[in-house]
């Protein structure tokens, strides 16, 4: 059988190569409408009896191409890419739950995440119980018969905590709840969602998947369940689709009616990631793995987090869930405020900027940009401190990376 690296360059070759003129890149479909030979087959279409395309914010040969590589990459029954990973994200509890219903979250989410549930769902009167996904007990206790999913990002951002999954998604499965993994961080290169029991996974297209952060994006894949016979919203979809209710809900009602589509240039770029996406993944962990060694042991550095420490609470999950690959975040900890600013000024190669999985190194100060509005006390219940930083490892030479680092440690 194929390697996955190989399948992501070649997809799966169909008779399209021909329509294509045999072009060996997925040609871009930047049109808003696709015309019908009669009036019967545009009927058929619209009735989803056949799979022509119709209108770019439902169906486009470009997004088509990259949602097949992506369902290869997860091993996942179904993909929709939509236009961001918050849309992703988004698309997927609008599909899951009603006014009254709850999710249970991990606490440590990405920031928008996090304002998603507290602020945005809660106005449509769901609620979203923050939960530390470490205390499986907590997470039991919970739980009731409103509940509508499990959500959790794998490892988490900034964090870096990596949550025993297998232990949540039994729980999930007791309760017949479905489990929602963010893996942006990882991507199904480094976590295979499908081996552990996770019904949906989300990502950020934008990260690895784009090829460099070259384009906004994000994919939902989809595991047949029959968990969303449990789901009340989903009942007349589970009466007609059986496994396969959650995705048809979403992608004929939700996704169609929210318009997060993505771009046909867009799904080009990211089909170019795909083709590079291992190569690159590997050798960013080998950058990260030496940096973050070098900040382990740097005398201005307080402390340096980062599941692949043997020291690190979270090493052994690593190895047995990733193979002891993180990807290219690492976080680590200055003295104060201050201190991170005059060592961030001081960078000359690394940038300052939000985002990671980018080729160039960057790094950013959460608290005081992603986190900005939260209070004093919300940060701190999300483990943001004033003196962390985090730094997303690029696919530079890793002696430059280092050497930046260094001589930028010594205005700390
Ligand atoms: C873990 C995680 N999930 C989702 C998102 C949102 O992705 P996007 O910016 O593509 O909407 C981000 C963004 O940084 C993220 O870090």
């Amino acid at each position: 059988m194929q390697h996955i690296s190989s399948k992501l360059i070649h997809g799966i070759p169909d008779n399209s190569d021909n329509i294509n003129h045999r072009s060996l890149k997925t040609p871009i479909y930047e049109t808003a409408s696709f015309d019908f030979e009669t009036t019967e087959e545009m009927e058929s279409a619209f009735k989803g009896e056949s799979d022509a395309f119709t209108y770019s914010r439902i169906t486009n040969p470009t997004v088509s191409e990259l949602e097949k590589r992506l369902k290869l990459f997860g091993g996942a029954a179904h993909c929709l890419c939509v236009s961001s990973g918050m849309a992703a994200i988004s698309n997927v509890f609008v599909t899951l739950c009603a006014s009254g219903d709850n999710i249970i979250t991990s606490k440590y989410l990405f920031g928008n995440t996090w304002s998603f549930f507290a602020k945005t769902l809660k106005s449509f009167g769901v609620e979203a119980r923050f939960v530390d996904m470490e205390d499986t007990k907590a997470l039991h206790q919970h739980i009731d018969k409103n509940t509508r999913a499990i959500f959790l990002e794998l490892p988490t951002n900034p964090q870096l905590i990596l949550f025993d999954v297998k232990s949540i998604a039994a729980i999930a499965q007791q309760h017949n709840i479905p489990l929602v993994v963010d893996n942006t961080v990882l991507t199904p290169y480094l976590f295979n969602c499908s081996n552990y029991g996770v019904d949906i996974e989300v990502f950020s297209n934008t990260k690895f998947i784009s090829g460099g952060a070259t384009s906004i994006g994000g994919a939902i894949l989809v595991h047949n369940s029959e968990k969303w016979s449990h789901i009340p919203k989903l009942t007349q979809d589970y009466q007609k689709w059986g496994s396969q209710a959650f995705y048809k809900r979403l992608y004929k009602e939700i996704f169609r009616n929210l318009g997060a589509c993505l771009s046909p240039n867009s799904a080009y770029l990211q089909l170019l990631g795909l083709e590079t996406i291992t190569l690159r993944i590997d050798k960013v962990c080998d950058n990260t793995l030496a940096v973050t060694n070098f900040l382990a042991n740097h005398p201005n550095v307080k402390q340096t987090n980062s599941p692949l420490l043997p020291d690190s609470t979270y090493h052994d999950r690593a190895n047995e869930l990733t193979g002891g690959k993180t990807g290219c975040l690492i976080n680590f900890e200055l003295e104060n405020k201050t201190t991170c600013y005059r060592f961030m000024d001081a960078l000359k190669m690394i940038r300052r900027g939000t985002n990671f999985c980018d080729n160039k190194s960057m790094i950013i100060h959460p608290a005081s940009t992603i986190y900005w509005d939260l209070t004093v006390s919300e940060k701190e219940e999300m483990r943001i401190s004033e003196g962390m930083i985090r730094l997303s490892v690029g696919l530079e030479n890793v002696q430059d990376i280092i050497d930046d680092i260094n001589q930028a440690l010594k205005h700390c």
